[in-house]
């Protein structure tokens, strides 16, 4: 055995028995560098379907594909070692039955070797994770705001703010735990209802913009790095890599248009140690 013993990946039922214990940190990535930085303070990373919007520019997680999340989802397995990589199930390639987002579901896992996928939706997509779960497939769930019924909810808005509203959301964390889901993503749920939520099922809730009632928290790495231009009202952002970037590649084009560029023996004059 080598005298550097492996590290461990960290698994869905590891991540399931974190339940009610240590708070589980969750962010997204796409590429292997941002993983390689990710995977020293996460416990999982998500491939989320919002690359769509954070990669490609779209208004909207819908057009994305089965093939980017499996090009993305190599990269971020290349750039880690021990956070549990999660791939979003992007829309259209699970829904129509279980045994579609099977196939999907088996072709993400064997072409990219994460280990949990997750898909939107509570009751309703209940016997599908059932069916997946038994078959040897961790699922993470989606239930409150669900991006991907962007369309059918008229946009983009939080969930359960009336007490009336709280039945539905509560029966689609309740369905999802009960059809074997190893956690669940609560999105846009205002805090009474995610502390419920969170003493009510015995799966950890990894909260976006649901307050820190939850088990854990998920955000957008881009959009907590204030690296894109519009963010959700409750995302804080913990830098401001934009305009930091736009000040470096704003000396960059100086120096070339003033051909101050350093050359490459200038640059190892810099480098050279004083003697
Ligand atoms: O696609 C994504 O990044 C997500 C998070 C917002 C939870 O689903």
């Amino acid at each position: 055995m080598s005298a550097h013993a492996e590290e461990k990946r960290l698994t869905a039922p590891a991540i399931r028995a974190r339940k009610g214990a240590d708070p589980i940190v969750m962010l997204t990535a796409y590429h292997a560098h941002t993983a390689r930085i990710l995977d020293r303070h996460c416990d999982m990373i998500l491939v989320g379907d919002s690359l769509g919007m954070v990669m490609h520019g779209f208004e909207t997680t819908i057009p994305v594909t089965l093939d980017m999340m499996i090009l993305q989802g190599h990269a971020v397995m290349r750039g880690s070692r021990r956070a549990l990589v999660v791939i979003d199930m992007p829309f259209g390639s699970y829904e129509a039955s279980k045994e579609q987002a099977f196939l999907s579901a088996a072709r993400v896992m064997k072409e990219t070797g994460c280990g949990a996928i997750k898909l939107e939706g509570g009751e309703r997509m209940a016997e599908t994770i059932a069916f997946l779960v038994e078959r040897g497939i961790p699922v993470m769930s989606h239930v409150g705001m669900t991006p991907q019924s962007v369309n059918a909810l008229g946009g983009f808005r939080a969930q359960g703010r009336d007490r009336g509203e709280w039945a539905p959301i509560e029966a689609d964390a309740r369905a999802v735990a009960d059809a074997g889901a190893f956690a669940v993503v609560v999105e846009a749920v205002a805090e009474p209802l995610a502390a419920h939520i969170t003493a009510e099922i015995p799966i950890p809730t990894i909260g976006i913009g649901a307050s820190p009632a939850c088990d854990g928290q998920v955000l957008v790495l881009e959009d907590m790095l204030g690296l894109s231009p519009r963010v959700p009202k409750f995302v804080k952002r913990f830098s401001e890599l934009g305009p930091s970037i736009d000040a470096a590649v704003e000396s960059y084009a100086s120096e070339v248009r003033a051909r101050t560029f350093p050359g490459p023996e200038n640059v190892y004059a810099m480098k050279k140690k004083p003697t």
